[in-house]
This record gives C-alpha cells, sequence and structure tokens, in this order.
C-alpha cells in the first residue's frame, strides 16, 4: 500500500472531463492553488475505489504539516472551472485488495478488483481478467517445457491469475521457475508483488509498458498472457510501436493492429528454442483486415500449433463483450507442418488442455494452404457449410457495391427534425428525406408511408444539405452551427466548405451495421437515403435487374451461409459486416437464372416483403427460394474442406 497522501479534487462535475483532459502543472505550486493545464497528463491518477481524481502531494511532511491541506484551483484551457474543497487523505484502491486473505485458487482477487474498480479505468487499461479454470487449463502447456529453471514471462500480469494457477497445478514446476512479470498499472504491479510472495515463487516484477522497453534481448522458456486488447485509436504511441516491432521481426505490420497483436509478436520474437506460449487473446484478428499481416507473421514464424476459438456467443470474460481464442505455439527444432482449428461452445470446456487436445473436434491443415487473405473464421469446426468452389458463383460485388451511409461528423446539426426545419424556415431544397438510425426501419421493408409516419412523429428524418440552395434561413442555420462548434469536428473540418455532405444515390438494398440475431437487409421503397446505421447498396447495371433476386438471397439460409464465412464477430452475440465483407460473399451468378426460376423468383421476392416476419409463410416462401438457389449453385450444400488442405479431422 501506498503511503503518499493525495489532494483530492472534490469536483463532481468536472471530474470525468478532468480526468482526461487536464493535467497537473508545476512541480511546487504557490501555496493553496494548483494550477492545472491540459498539456501534462503526469501525476493524474482516479481513485478506484472513490472515483476521485487525486494529484500527488509533493510537499515533504513538514511543509505539508505547517500548511494543512490544500485549497485547489482547477483552471482549464485558462478558464476557472472550479474551486474544490480542501482535502482529504485518500487511501490507494491497492489498500482494499487484501491479498494475504484472499483464495488465490480462484478469482477472488480479481472480482475484489473489479467491483472496487471503475469500468472506464479498467477499460484504458485492458483490465479484463482471465477465468481461474481457463488460466489452469492455458498453464498446462507451459509445463511441457524441459528446462529445469524454466525462464518464464508473462508480459502483463495483472494480479497474476497465471503464476497463481501454474502454482497450484503445478507446484513443482512453479518452484523452480523464475518468473520475469510486467504490469504497467502501479497498483495492480504492488499487489502482483504481495502475491508472488504469497506463492514464494522466485519473481521480479517491472511495473512500465513492455511494449515501450527497449530491450528485446531477453528469451524465455515459456510466455503465457492475456494481454490487453484496445483499439488502435487509444494507443498513443502506436506509431513507436509499429516501427519498432516492424524493424525487429522484420515485418510490415498495419497501424491499426489491436494491441494485443504487438503483444504477441513481440512474446513470439522471446522465444527460446523448444520454449511454449500460450495467449489468450479475441479472434478479431483472424478476421479483420490488419490481421492479414499478423497471420502471415504466424505462418512464416512457424511456431503455431493450435487455435481454439470459443464460440463468441458465450461470455468469456463477464465484463467485457469480446471473442476470445487460445493460441498454443511451440518453438519446436522444425517448423509446424500443420495448424489445428478447435472450437470450443463456451470457456467451461477448457478443462483439462490434454484431454481437450485429444478429444475435442479439430480440423488441422497444412501451413502452406492456409490463406492469409482469407478471414480465418472459416478454417474452424462447423463454420463452413458451403461449397465456395462452385463454378456458379461470383463475387456480390458483380451486382454492385454496398458502402456505409453517410457520415455527417455532426448528426446534432445535420439530422433534423421537421419541426426544427420549420423553426428555422429551412426551404424543402435543403431537406434530403434520410433516415438516421436503424430502429428507424424495424422491418424488412421501409415504404414512403413509414417515412411519412415518422415525420408526423417529429422524428429527425431530414439531412440538412447546406449547399443545395442559398437563402437567408440555410446562412444562418450554418451560422448557428459554427456557434455550436459543429465545424471544427473531426469530420467536418475535413471537407470544403464544412457543411458539405457526402454524395449517396438512392439505394433499394440496406443492410443493419450490426446485429445480434443476424444482421438484417430492409428493402426500402422509399425516397430515403441513410446515415451510417445501414450500409446501402449502390446496384450496376447487372445490379439493377437482379435486386428481388438479391434481396432474397441475402435472406435466404443459403445467402447467410455464404455471408457467415465474411462477418465479423464481437462477442456476446453480437456481430457485424463492412461494406467490403458483403461485396466479397459470393453469390449465385443470376446470368444462368433461366426464365422460369427468375420469373418465380420475383413472385417470391413479392410474398417475402408481403409475408409477416418468421411466420410459417415467410418460411416457405425461403425454403423454395433456397431450393431454386441451390440448383443454380449446384452441390452447394456439400461441407467439404479447402482441396488438399485438412491434414486430419478429430
Ligand atoms: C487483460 S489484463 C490480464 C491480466 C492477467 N494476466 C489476467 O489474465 O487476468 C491485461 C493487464 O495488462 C496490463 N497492461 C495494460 N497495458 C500494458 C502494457 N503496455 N504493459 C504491461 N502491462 C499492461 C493491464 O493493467 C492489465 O492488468
Amino acid at each position: 500500500m501506498k503511503s503518499a497522501a493525495h489532494i483530492l479534487i472534490t469536483c463532481g462535475i468536472f471530474r470525468w472531463k478532468l480526468r482526461s483532459k487536464v493535467a497537473r502543472n508545476g512541480r511546487r505550486p504557490a501555496r493553496g492553488v494548483f494550477l492545472l493545464e491540459p498539456s501534462d497528463r503526469h501525476g493524474w491518477r482516479e481513485c478506484r475505489c472513490c472515483r476521485r481524481i487525486h494529484l500527488p502531494d509533493t510537499r515533504s511532511e513538514t511543509q505539508r504539516e505547517r500548511s494543512g491541506p490544500y485549497s485547489v484551483v482547477v483552471k482549464y484551457s485558462g478558464q476557472n472551472l472550479h474551486r474544490g474543497t480542501p482535502v482529504a487523505e485518500a487511501g490507494t484502491a491497492a489498500a482494499d485488495i487484501d491479498v494475504r486473505a484472499a483464495d488465490l485458487s480462484s478469482n477472488e482477487l480479481e472480482l475484489s478488483y473489479t467491483a472496487r474498480s471503475e469500468l472506464a479505468y479498467r477499460k484504458r487499461l485492458g483490465q479484463f481478467f482471465t477465468p481461474y479454470s481457463v488460466a489452469c487449463f492455458m498453464s498446462q502447456w507451459l509445463t511441457e517445457v524441459s528446462a529445469s529453471e524454466p525462464q518464464i514471462l508473462d508480459p502483463c500480469a495483472g494480479l497474476g491469475v497465471f503464476e497463481r494457477a501454474l502454482s497450484a497445478t503445478s507446484p513443482d514446476f512453479a518452484r523452480n521457475a523464475r518468473f520475469t512479470l510486467w504490469e504497467k498499472d502501479e497498483d495492480l504491479a504492488q499487489d502482483l508483488v504481495a502475491v508472488c510472495k504469497r506463492l514464494a515463487i522466485h519473481h521480479s516484477v517491472t511495473s512500465r509498458d513492455f511494449l515501450d522497453e527497449q530491450a528485446w534481448s531477453a528469451t524465455y522458456d515459456a510466455i503465457i498472457a492475456n494481454p490487453p486488447y484496445y483499439k488502435h485509436h487509444y494507443v498513443e504511441n502506436k506509431e513507436d510501436i509499429r516501427a519498432a516491432i516492424s524493424s525487429k521481426v522484420g515485418a510490415p505490420f498495419s497501424v491499426q493492429t489491436n494491441i494485443y497483436c504487438w503483444f504477441l509478436i513481440k512474446a513470439l520474437s522471446m522465444l527460446k528454442p523448444g520454449g511454449r506460449l500460450a495467449f489468450i487473446i479475441p479472434t478479431e484478428f483472424l478476421n479483420a483486415n490488419y490481421g492479414r499481416d499478423v497471420k502471415k507473421h504466424l505462418l512464416e514464424t512457424g511456431f503455431l500449433r493450435s487455435i481454439i476459438s470459443v464460440c463468441y456467443k458465450s461470455r468469456t470474460f463477464d465484463d467485457a463483450i469480446t471473442t476470445a481464442c487460445v493460441l498454443l505455439a511451440e518453438r519446436a527444432r522444425e517448423s509446424s507442418r500443420g495448424i489445428r482449428f478447435y472450437r470450443a461452445d463456451s470457456s467451461e470446456q477448457l478443462g483439462d488442455l490434454t484431454e481437450f487436445l485429444a478429444d475435442a473436434e479439430f480440423i488441422e491443415y497444412e501451413t502452406s494452404d492456409l490463406d492469409v487473405e482469407r478471414k480465418w473464421r472459416s478454417y474452424f469446426p462447423g463454420n463452413r457449410a458451403v461449397d465456395t468452389e462452385s463454378s456458379n458463383l461470383v463475387p456480390f460485388s458483380t451486382y454492385g457495391r454496398f458502402s456505409r451511409g453517410i457520415a455527417t461528423g455532426a448528426n446534432e446539426f445535420f439530422a433534423i427534425r421537421p419541426s426544427t426545419a420549420a423553426a428555422h424556415g429551412l426551404p424543402a431544397e435543403s431537406l434530403i428525406p434520410c433516415l438516421s438510425k436503424a430502429q428507424q426501419a424495424p422491418g424488412k421493408t421501409f415504404t414512403r408511408h413509414d417515412f411519412e409516419a415518422l415525420r408526423q412523429a417529429d422524428k429527425p428524418v431530414y439531412l440538412f444539405d447546406g449547399e443545395a440552395t442559398t437563402g437567408k434561413a440555410v446562412e444562418h442555420y450554418i451560422a448557428s452551427g459554427e456557434v455550436s462548434g459543429f465545424h471544427h469536428r473531426y469530420l467536418t473540418r475535413m471537407r470544403n466548405p464544412w457543411y458539405a455532405l457526402e454524395k449517396r444515390s438512392l439505394s433499394k438494398i440496406w443492410v443493419g451495421v450490426f446485429g445480434r440475431a443476424g444482421i438484417r437487409f430492409v428493402w426500402n421503397e422509399s425516397n430515403c437515403v441513410s446515415l451510417t446505421c445501414f450500409h446501402l447498396f449502390q446496384s450496376s447495371r447487372l445490379g439493377e435487374s437482379c435486386l428481388p433476386f438479391l434481396f432474397l438471397y441475402l435472406n435466404s439460409s443459403i445467402g447467410r451461409n455464404f455471408l457467415e464465412l465474411e462477418k465479423r464477430e464481437y462477442g456476446d452475440g453480437l456481430e457485424k459486416y463492412e461494406p467490403n465483407d458483403i461485396n466479397k460473399a459470393l453469390a449465385p451468378d443470376f446470368e444462368l437464372l433461366d426464365q422460369e426460376n427468375s420469373k418465380r423468383l420475383i413472385d417470391l421476392q413479392s410474398e417475402f416483403k408481403n409475408a409477416e416476419q418468421n411466420s410459417p409463410e415467410e418460411k416457405a416462401v425461403l425454403e423454395e427460394a433456397d431450393r431454386i438457389f441451390e440448383t443454380l449453385i449446384r452441390h452447394s450444400r456439400q461441407a467439404v474442406g479447402y482441396k488438399g488442405a485438412i491434414i486430419s479431422r478429430s
């Protein structure tokens, strides 16, 4: 536990804003006053238990006694926002976790920490902890290494769940091992030291950023981790990290690479010959664009043995919406010839590793047959229900392209209600009918009548087009947007003029961006465009004549099976398609349709639109459409692997 006193700002309103934007400036402030400027973040810390901001009190003990507690003036952007009241001594959250009393063979420590800490704080550091049982499962992989005093690295150790698991399940191994542990969060690092002492293991704990650290020369017999995961936008020094890692491993990586991949790539380079690595990470990189180079690197090192994907509909981490997979790698004398793809229905299935690897269903592929351009989700058992090799398939982009809806950068200004338009006297020419939320089109069709109902209900269904016409009302409205600072937003300031709109033509087929029970397609019979809540299909000349077939196909189970191969999964059942995911998906070559089936499909599309959702009529229509598509594609339901790629199946 830390003993240093802290100045506590009791500013309720600005606490949250200040946490990220304001920092203490100056080492020894004038008596009683702290000047806070937005430039320097050092010294700021949010207390995890009381959710307040603490400033380290830099005064000596004597000075503190002499002058008493500070009062605090918070200055932000030169403006006084709040005069804080002085101050209480604040304990640290570390004191709230009683390492001495906790049951180390469970997640008690993590649960206690999670209960006392703010989700926002934990998100910033990617603090989502591994279930104890999964930690036991993963640590079994390490105990096979042959070194008598194995050097073990855990680059982001948190509260030491892996070290605890190893100590409980393989006490001799843990006793002989030398643990090198990194944990960026100082408070957690202190608790981690206490954990290691209680376990009586040889340890060195470094409370710094594992990725910043220049030294790459250390190597380890075993590496185990659940690295932090958050988007590249939140990594301040992402360019430096990318440059350091790319030059070290001699391979290019995208700057959009999620932080967990940096941990993985760096750790792989620190593996001794004969060493083993176990990582639990999101599956996102297997399917995301930035993951291409990561997968390429994994194949090139030749260390990867198995990937165990935990079904994305089950939650591996209680408080994080994420997918999860366990990677098992080994730096054996010979590169791995094949990689096994396992699937677990939930993390509960990850009990005994040896049993799991022997009994669970897997597909093993030759490394040389794995395609880094592909989404690897299609390699796992159960994910391939369609034959992509049929010659009667073409990419969806043959018929046109989905592109994202209009991004305004300031929906508060651009998406306006009829009443707001009337109040500002905006002319009809400056108002484009437009949906701003997916809930505004909840069904499978959206008609002019639906739009009229939204308009009558004064929903924000107009998009302001400041370039379409001129006049005092339009000028005033634009000026009011500038007063509110909308022209300084990220997207608007890139445009000239700032209120210019992205152009989209009317689209017949919309697709919802996110979905839990599958992605939704909407047949648009209105004259509306849409903001980013829907992707919009812009058809080619060929596509124009195939629109009813395409809509039916997207809703059919055969179409959904093909789309499945391209989707992104976000844990807890959340699915997403980027426009290009659908553009790449395969569709039947409708030019091969005979007249009779074309006519029948047009009728079926109309019946489908009119049938009640999930009704027996709807089901019958889709089944008949499926049969026609199936005949067209031929052999489409055969579940086969990539030719020549499968080495073995369990
Ligand atoms: C996903 S948690 C996992 C913790 C623990 N290993 C477990 O599995 O329960 C990741 C941990 O890494 C720490 N961390 C985040 N960024 C880090 C960095 N750049 N270097 C070292 N540790 C970091 C976080 O504070 C957090 O405790």
